[in-house]
C-alpha cells in the first residue's frame, strides 16, 4: 500500500503537481486500503464505530486544516484540505466536519458502509477479550517536497482500537501528528496518541532541522525525545527542505515507502 501511494505521488511530483495536492493524494490512496487504520481500514471505538481525525498543512503559508471525530466519509484528509481552503477556519468537529462534507458534495456512508471486515472482526475479539491488546496503530501519512520547494505534510487516522466515543489523538494536532514548514522540513507521525501529542513530535523533528540536523537525525532525535521523555511508542517519516529523506520508530514495524529520484524504496523497519 505504501509502495502504491509512493509511486503514484512520485509520478505527480514529476509531472509538477504541488507537495500539497501530493499529499492529500497519497493519504486518500492509504486511506482506501483497508490495510491501514485511517478511512475505510479504520479502527472502530468502544461502541463500534468509525470516527477518524486527520491534518494537513501547507509548508509555504504555514496552513493547516484538519477534522476531528469525524464520521461518515472515506476520505477524512480531502475534507481538511477543504476546510483549510473554503473556510475561514483551520478545524471542525464532529457532526459540524460531517455537515460540512454533505455542504461540499461529499458522500455520507453509513457506519455499515464505512466498516472493514477486518476492523468488525477486531472488535468482536477485543469486546470478547477486554484485556486483549491489539498492536495495531496504523495511521497513514505522507510528506513531500515539490519541485518549486514547497513542504507538505498529510496524517490521517481511526485512531486506537476500542478508544472512547469521543477521544481525539495526536493527529489532527498540530506539531504533534504533522507539521510543515517550507524553511526546515515536513513530519508525519504515527503511533500512541496519547504519548506522540506530549512531546509534539513532528514539531520535534522539523524543530531539529532548524537547528541544523538533516531529516534523518530529525527522525531519530525526536523518538529518542518521545521514548526519554514519556515512553512513547510510535514512528515518524521527515523530509527536509534539501530533499533528504528519513524515518524511524520506537514500535517494532513501520511500514515506510518513499523515493528521491524514481525508484520506489520501501521498508518495515529501520535498519541501523
Ligand atoms: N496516532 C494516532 C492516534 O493515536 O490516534
Amino acid at each position: 500500500g505504501c509502495q502504491l501511494a509512493a509511486k503514484i505521488a512520485w509520478k505527480l511530483l514529476e509531472g509538477g503537481a504541488r507537495a500539497l495536492h501530493v499529499v492529500e493524494t497519497a493519504v486518500r490512496i492509504l486511506e482506501d486500503d483497508p490495510t491501514f487504520d485511517s478511512g475505510y481500514g479504520s479502527v472502530l471505538n468502544a461502541q463500534g464505530e468509525v470516527e477518524m481525525d486527520a491534518i494537513i498543512m501547507d509548508g509555504a503559508a504555514l496552513d493547516l486544516g484538519a477534522v476531528i471525530a469525524v464520521q461518515g466519509i472515506a476520505n477524512p484528509i480531502t475534507l481538511a484540505r477543504l476546510v483549510m481552503t473554503d473556510t475561514p477556519h483551520k478545524i471542525l468537529a464532529g457532526n459540524g466536519a460531517r455537515d460540512f462534507a454533505a455542504h461540499k458534495g461529499i458522500p455520507l456512508l453509513s457506519q455499515a458502509e464505512l466498516t472493514a471486515p477486518k476492523a468488525r472482526e477486531r472488535y468482536e475479539k477485543h469486546k470478547a477479550d477486554a484485556a486483549l491488546n491489539s498492536s495495531s496503530k496504523g495511521t497513514c501519512g505522507a510528506v513531500a517536497l515539490d519541485s518549486y520547494g514547497g513542504i507538505a505534510a498529510a496524517t490521517s487516522t481511526g485512531g486506537t482500537p476500542f478508544k472512547m466515543a469521543g477521544r481525539v489523538g495526536d493527529t489532527p494536532l498540530i506539531g504533534s501528528g504533522a507539521y510543515a514548514d517550507n524553511q526546515t522540513g515536513g513530519a508525519s507521525a504515527t503511533g500512541d496518541g496519547e504519548q506522540i501529542m506530549r512531546v509534539v513530535l513532528s514539531k520535534t523533528a522539523t524543530d531539529a532541522i532548524g537547528h541544523g540536523m538533516d531529516a534523518q537525525a530529525a527522525a531519530d532525535y525526536a523518538i529518542r525525545v518521545m521514548v526519554e521523555r514519556v515512553n512513547g511508542i510510535g514512528g515518524i517519516i521527515v523530509v527536509d527542505h534539501n530533499g533528504n529523506i528519513g524515518f524511524a520508530h520506537s514500535s517494532q514495524n513501520i511500514a515506510v515507502a518513499w523515493s528521491s529520484d524514481g525508484t520506489i524504496h520501501g521498508a518495515m523497519q529501520r535498519s541501523s
